[in-house]
């Protein structure tokens, strides 16, 4: 035992593989958690699970669209690591389009990923935590589910319907032990974000009052906290990590 918040809980991080996933899955196992890291592709997945802190740590290739994929992950996990305490909802896709020309497969995939795949991962580990009366959901929204953002309808609204998820699973499932809240981070500097241009990011600072982009770090030490015991008492809510962005 490390005697850390997080010692031994179980704690399964969709998108795991790199950004701010890869940032949150080493932020739970610092603080002591098994994670168990799933992203689409096997190879990544394994290599980010190897280089975690800490052990007992394991990787899962599943895309989490797919609610038979999921279902199916979430039973390894538990098989192999045990009941999970702790699930983060951090995969997440654009496919950025002005309203015109979007495409019905650009909508349809942002929503399948970042939305149904939010709800499939939460309907899979609910009926667990709600026998054992106690775990906690994290997604992770954006600050453009909060206010909208021209030339991304399909991601807005995927985000937009976290934050619906987020406060109808915490009233759901509050008076059974689980806690669920969200992230809406701001800009940060990740793989999404690194297709900007310098001018867009120069442009995009002028929105910033602390004045830069973030980073994953600071991401993810707001999730450690939010998935721990130091927040038992918060659920339903959303805290934006934007550099004071949207106030
Ligand atoms: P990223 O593109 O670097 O990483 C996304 C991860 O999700 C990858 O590991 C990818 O493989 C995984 N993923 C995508 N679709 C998946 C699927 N169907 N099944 C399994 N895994 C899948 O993105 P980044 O920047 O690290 O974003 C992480 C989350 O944070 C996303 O939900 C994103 O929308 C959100 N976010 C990011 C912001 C930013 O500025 N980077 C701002 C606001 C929110």
């Amino acid at each position: 035992m490390s005697g850390k918040e997080l010692d031994g809980v179980v704690a399964i991080v969709t998108g795991g593989s790199r950004g701010i996933g890869l940032a949150i899955s080493t932020a739970l196992a610092e603080a002591g958690a098994k994670v168990a890291l799933v992203a689409r592709n096997a190879e990544r997945a394994s290599a980010a699970a190897a280089d975690l802190p800490g052990r007992g740590h394991q990787s899962y290739s599943c895309d989490v669209a797919d609610p038979a994929q999921v279902s199916e992950t979430v039973k390894s996990v538990e098989d192999a690591l045990g009941p999970v305490g702790v699930l983060v909802n951090n995969a997440g896709i654009t496919r950025d389009n002005i309203l015109i020309r979007m495409k019905d497969e650009e909508f349809d995939e942002v929503i399948a990923a970042n939305l149904k795949g939010a709800f499939n991962f939460t309907r899979s580990v609910t009926r667990g935590m709600m026998k054992r009366r106690e775990g906690v959901i994290l997604n992770i929204t954006s600050v453009v589910g909060l206010t909208g953002n021209a030339g991304q309808a399909n991601y807005a609204a995927s985000k937009a319907g976290l934050v619906g998820l987020t406060k109808s699973v915490a009233k759901e499932l509050a008076s059974r032990g689980v806690r669920c809240n969200a992230v809406a981070p701001g800009f940060i500097r990740t793989d999404m974000t690194d297709a900007l241009s310098e001018d867009q990011v120069e442009a995009l600072k002028g929105q910033i009052p602390l004045g830069s982009l973030g980073e994953p770090e600071d991401i993810a030490e707001v999730v450690r906290f939010l998935v721990g015991p130091g927040a038992r008492y918060i659920t339903g809510q959303v805290l934006a990590v934007d550099g004071g962005m949207v106030m």
